[in-house]
């Protein structure tokens, strides 16, 4: 059984799908493990490290994968990347399928088994593989660390002889699991902290963080939450509510970070352009949203950008911006997959097609589109 990871190819893509802890453990499972020369560099791990826990190095990215049977990524594979994996293969990633007949269809034809890691039920068993929390964690860190590098002032009161620098307000929108690590984060840097979100549940965690939560809780707010755990699309009279609630509060805040999403619908617009004019000049906005649509009306996606003072930042790939430690997690996260599909005894690969997992994140496989959420797309094959 081999494994082998190529050196991702989207732009600006720094993580990688295996680090050196994670090879030691794939071989202990029976595997060997094919690493293309260089592909950890960008993660600050080097050919060398790899080698270390028993990895063999290839020279370019055919020669990694040509005899691959699972192949680890970061990102969906591209035709090249495709093209050089052998029919039957496993391949797991971040395959972003929404809206990806295309790309589905061509993994379908190139005969592999691909499949997506967001797509991992969020039960116990599966706590492990859960790309969605382990990325959005550092992202809701970093954002905080973005935010500030882009604010005029301090986040913490000092005191000096010079005189009192006042704590900066910031405040998070949406408290899921980027928004609650936002928060801790902003707290420990001293900032004085409120978040908002349409769950009840958000209510008592942000809470529990030492922020203080506003939203408009009425009867609406106490439904807002699905059976999986997330939000639901409110509707027009809640989101009235909710902006004239937040329009009074934004304008005297220093930082937002908005990191609010409705699976499988675009971000739902929080902050307006009123909203944002309303900001004294200096404050920043930090949408984790963007590649979503945004959560501010004003937000452009890949950067950050100025609305009369206000600066608006937008960057994608936010984890990729904590490259090494994204891909730790990340890589953790596909070794407890990988581990699923192993006999421990017979140190082979044995996928069991019927568990929950794999019926879950399996998009494609012996040249279909298997996944009912994708089989019906328009054009789908
Ligand atoms: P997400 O990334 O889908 O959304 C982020 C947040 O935005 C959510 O808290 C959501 O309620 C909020 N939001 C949506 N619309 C909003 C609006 N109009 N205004 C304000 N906020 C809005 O959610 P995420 O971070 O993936 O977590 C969702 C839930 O799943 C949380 O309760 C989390 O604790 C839970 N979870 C459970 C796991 C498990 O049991 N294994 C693992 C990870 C998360």
């Amino acid at each position: 059984m081999l494994i082998a990871i190529a050196t991702e190819t989207a732009k600006g893509e720094g993580r990688v799908a295996v680090t050196p802890d994670t090879v030691k453990r794939l071989i202990s499972y029976g595997a060997d493990v094919i690493i293309e020369s260089g592909a950890g560099l960008a993660s600050g791990i080097t050919d060398d490290d790899y080698k270390a826990p028993g990895a063999q190095i290839a020279k370019g990215q055919a020669a990694a994968l040509k005899n691959a049977d699972i192949i680890l990524k970061v990102r969906r594979p591209d035709s090249s990347e495709i093209g050089a994996m052998k029919s039957g293969a496993i391949v797991i990633a971040t395959m972003d399928p929404y809206g990806q007949t295309a790309a589905l269809n061509e993994m379908a034809k190139a005969g592999l088994s691909a499949f997506a890691m967001e797509l991992m039920p969020r039960i116990t068993r599966a706590q492990s593989m859960d790309i969605l929390s382990s990325q959005a964690n550092l992202a809701g860190y970093r954002a905080v660390i973005d935010g500030a590098a882009e604010f005029g002032r301090a986040l913490p009161m000092m005191m000096t002889a010079a005189g009192t620098v006042p704590a900066a307000r910031i405040f998070v929108m949406g408290a899921g699991v980027a928004g609650l690590q936002a928060i801790a984060t902003a707290r420990r840097l001293g900032a004085v902290v409120t978040a908002t979100d349409v769950r009840p549940a958000a209510k008592e965690q942000v809470e529990s963080l030492g922020a203080k939560f506003i939203a408009v809780e009425d009867d609406e707010f106490k439904q807002a939450e699905t059976s999986g755990g997330y939000a639901k699309e409110m509707s027009d009279g809640y989101k009235a509510k909710q902006a004239e609630l937040v329009a009074a509060h934004i304008a005297k805040q220093d930082i937002v970070i908005t990191t609010a999403l409705i699976p499988g619908r675009p971000a739902p617009t929080l902050v307006t352009k009123a909203m944002v004019k309303s900001m004294k000049p200096g404050s920043v906005i930090v949408d984790l949203a963007v590649e979503r649509g945004g959560n501010c009306e004003m937000s452009k996606a890949g950067g950050v950008s100025d609305a009369k003072g206000v600066k608006i930042v937008g960057y994608l790939n936010v984890p990729g911006r904590l490259a090494a430690s994204a891909s730790a997690l990340y890589a953790r996260n596909l070794q407890a997959f990988v581990e699923t599909m192993i006999d421990k005894q017979t140190k082979a690969l044995a996928v069991n097609w019927d568990d929950e997992l794999i019926k879950a994140t399996l998009l494609t496989k012996d040249g279909k589109i298997v996944h009912p959420n994708f089989q019906d797309s328009k054009g789908a094959a």
